[in-house]
């Protein structure tokens, strides 16, 4: 079946975050929202169908997980990732950062050193201080205009008592599909240093070109006995509102701990539609994502190319993964409220403004959407721009 990515749907009704939200977060409703990581795209149709039979069931009960959901992301990572992880691993979560949140909450206590690679996705700051745990900062290094991982600083940091690393594979925002020795790399210096790896892999099928993704718990043994890997249909189906998603321990122990603590809060079962909707992504999307793919990189070139062609202070780094564009603006030569005042006010553009420290001249674009969209954006941005010449 061919998809029309370049339908434009509204998402009024949508009771949607992204525009609904609009108001609240920046204080105007006005923008192009291209902040919050979700896609103005309608899913796979066979995710629909599902949906929709299971709708016409019209009974909502509480539901059992069927040994086929689990089954369905084992097979998917076997065939498209050649990992074969066995489904007795897995666990659910109503969503990635709850299940962080629970694993960081029980796994470590508080006052306990949590590393993370700024810039980086934000709730990582926001969960490691709001649950009363000290954040450990690695920064990334930008060598050649290419994102890398500082070993050395990481590992200097990680010997003053870090307990667990919040790695983001692949990362966001700044678009890095971490190769396989990288990962080797760094994981063997949490190793060294017994620190537990939480991989959040929840972008790893939005991969363009020849950028392989490696899960990384499927290095060795060693490394997945000392991981706890995040993923989920979510951002690649574009199904975060059914709020599911699955973790993959390497440790037995603390998986079934993990087990208890969803059976003694009551969170241990699925809603009725992520259960159907994600046994149908991960058997029957691919059509539909390998479509997407094409559409997106489309979207992620028309940005770069006209940026450099129409805006050449706007400088967007392109994605070796995620659908999220970083977006150097350092030479508009603005603090970092000054650039978001410049970006919401001005440019009128719902945009990702904060990673961290090292984020503060740049932002952050979700291209999920119909190509007209990000065509109106880059107007509105390059017209801003020039009234600052
Ligand atoms: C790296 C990363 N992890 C987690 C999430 C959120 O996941 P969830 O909605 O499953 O909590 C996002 C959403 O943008 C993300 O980019």
């Amino acid at each position: 079946m061919q998809y029309n990515f370049d339908e434009i749907i509204s998402r009024k009704d949508n009771f949607s975050a992204k525009y609904d939200e609009l108001n609240l977060k920046y204080g105007r409703d006005d923008l192009i929202p291209m902040w919050i990581a979700d896609m103005d795209f309608r899913t796979a149709q066979p995710i629909i169908d599902a949906m929709k039979n299971r709708l016409e069931q019209g009974i909502f009960g509480y539901v059992s997980r069927p040994d086929s959901y689990f089954e369905s992301v084992c097979q998917w990572y076997s065939r498209k990732h050649n990992w074969n992880v066995e489904s007795k691993y897995m666990s659910h979560s109503h969503g990635v950062i709850p299940g962080l949140v629970m694993m960081m909450n029980d796994f470590t206590s508080p006052g306990d050193k949590i590393i993370i690679q700024s810039p980086v996705y934000n709730e990582f700051f926001e969960i490691v201080q709001d649950h009363g745990r000290e954040l450990v900062i690695s920064p990334l290094k930008l060598t050649n205009g290419r994102y890398e991982m500082d070993y050395e600083d990481f590992e200097a940091k990680v010997k003053t008592g870090v307990k667990m690393f919040f790695l983001c594979n692949p990362h966001n925002p700044v678009g890095r599909v971490w190769t396989k020795e990288e990962l080797m790399k760094i994981g063997e210096i949490c190793l060294r240093h017994g620190v537990q790896v939480v991989s959040d892999e929840i972008h790893c099928e939005l991969v363009y070109g020849n950028n392989k993704y490696t899960p990384f718990a499927s290095i060795s043994k060693e490394f997945f006995q000392n991981s706890i890997t995040c993923i989920s249909p979510s951002k690649t189906f574009n199904l975060a509102g059914l709020q599911s998603s699955i973790i993959i321990f390497g440790n037995e122990k603390q998986k079934n701990r993990y087990d208890y603590l969803l059976q003694i809060n009551d969170i241990k079962r699925n809603n009725c539609f992520s259960l159907v909707a994600t046994e149908a992504a991960y058997r029957y999307g691919e059509e539909w994502l390998n479509q997407l793919l094409v559409y997106l990189k489309g979207n992620i070139d028309f940005v770069y190319n006209y940026c450099k062609e129409n805006i050449p202070k706007i400088k967007p780094n392109i994605p070796e993964a995620t659908y999220l564009i970083w977006i150097d603006c350092k030479d508009l030569g603005m603090t970092a409220d000054q650039l978001k005042n410049f970006m919401t006010n001005e440019a009128k553009l719902g945009l990702g403004l904060w990673y961290g420290e090292e984020s503060k001249d740049h932002v952050r674009m979700n291209i999920a959407c119909p190509r007209t969209i990000v065509e109106q954006a880059l107007l509105r941005l390059k017209a801003a721009v020039d009234t600052l010449q």
